[in-house]
């Protein structure tokens, strides 16, 4: 990749760049409880978004997608928001440097990623952490710290995307590193790394292939659920609460909402269970709580579908030990703990029985767990 984009910023803007990377993510669990002040337990993966970059002399950024073969160019001024949704993550991160206090100058850039997009693998935060990563360390001699680059990313999402997120893909995707997870406590922003080696296991996604859009789709309504309810209970956020609370203010919250926060407050204590179990060498119990998850997820949260619900099905009939639906949801992909000896198996009843039924088999992408972001030295 390195390779292509030098070539492609050379032919383009007849210079040579500096480069800089960031990766997707994966999450063994701890499911849309970033933003409920929970635990989340990601890793950033090998999949990911690197540009070439180089200071051009103007107030104004140039930008190739590579992927997408699209031009587009802006000014450094809030009037000059690019209309493109695909440029507005790059210039998010500039105006969130800016609004710091921090410096961005005129820049040209050519970028390319094998981060597959609507997966739910964070496409969208391992750009905004690529480029938060490459301001600071361009313009600002690393002066930023590395949680605000991550609260970068999310004060984007928010304010140029309309995606009001929580911190956990930006996290991963600024702090991950390779061969960890990291268990990191949303309110207290504190975070541990553990190693992940799963020795006789492999971890590996599967890609339903339904469009996981984010932008416009009902999470903001999930997490408006979530906040409903804890005003009710009186509490800060469902972090605070637990099911007897929940259950005793049964009356003063609608059937929808007290769904919501009955799976967020067990999965709450799911994270905690994992992590203990992974010390453990436990994985039966790991397993069993991400099929748990994935219950909650699709029955109580409501934001699975049925190809993600088949895809769940089979890993279950193949005695896959662990499998859920990874990430925001309404789409995207499972993640699968499964046995050594049970993998082929595993993967070609899964290709065999979805495409059956949907018409195309679902992509594989075994998961290696690596570095976030990063500059790319020669
Ligand atoms: C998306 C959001 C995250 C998180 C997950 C669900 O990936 O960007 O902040 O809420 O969904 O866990």
């Amino acid at each position: 990749m390195k390779e292509r984009i030098s070539k492609l910023f050379n032919e383009r803007f007849g210079t040579k760049g500096q480069f800089y990377a960031s990766a997707g993510r994966i999450n063994l669990i701890g499911e849309h409880t970033d933003y409920n002040d929970g635990f989340v337990f990601p890793g950033a993966i090998d999949k990911y978004i690197m540009a070439c970059i180089n200071v051009n002399g103007t107030d104004r950024v140039r930008v190739y997608s590579a992927d997408m073969d699209a031009y587009c160019e802006f000014g450094l001024n809030e009037a000059d928001a690019p209309a493109e949704q695909w440029a507005r993550y790059i210039f998010g991160v500039c105006r969130e440097v800016i609004k710091r206090g921090f410096v961005v100058r005129g820049f040209d850039v050519v970028f390319a990623g094998n981060v597959p997009l609507g997966a739910g693998l964070s496409s969208s935060a391992a750009l905004e952490s690529c480029f938060a990563f490459a301001m600071n360390d361009m313009f600002n001699d690393n002066k930023i710290e590395k949680f605000e680059l991550a609260l970068i990313g999310q004060s984007t999402e928010h304010n140029y995307c309309g995606v009001n997120c929580g911190i956990m893909d930006q996290f991963a995707s600024v702090f991950g590193k390779k061969d960890c997870l990291m268990r990191l406590d949303c309110r207290s922003l504190e975070y541990e790394y553990f190693p992940f080696k799963a020795d006789g296991y492999k971890l590996v996604l599967l890609d339903s292939k339904v469009k996981h859009e984010l932008v416009d789709s009902p999470y903001n309504k999930r997490r408006q659920s979530c906040e409903r309810v804890a005003a009710t209970l009186g509490v800060k956020s469902l972090r605070d609460a637990d099911m007897a609370m929940l259950e005793a203010a049964k009356d003063r919250i609608s059937e929808e909402d007290f769904m919501r926060a009955r799976y967020v407050i067990g999965e709450k204590q799911r994270v905690l269970d994992v992590c203990d179990a992974l010390q453990r060498d436990d994985f039966e119990t790991v397993g069993r709580c991400m099929y748990e998850t994935h219950n909650g997820l699709s029955k109580d949260y409501e934001v699975s579908c049925v190809e993600l619900d088949y895809l769940n099905d089979i890993a279950r009939e193949c005695g896959v030990t662990g499998s859920r639906i990874m990430g925001g949801g309404f789409g995207g992909c499972t993640i699968n703990l499964v046995k050594d000896e049970l993998y082929d198996n595993f993967i070609a009843t899964a290709k065999a029985k979805f495409n059956e039924r949907y018409g195309h088999e679902p992509v594989v992408y075994p998961v290696v767990i690596s570095d976030g972001a990063h500059k790319c030295e020669d």
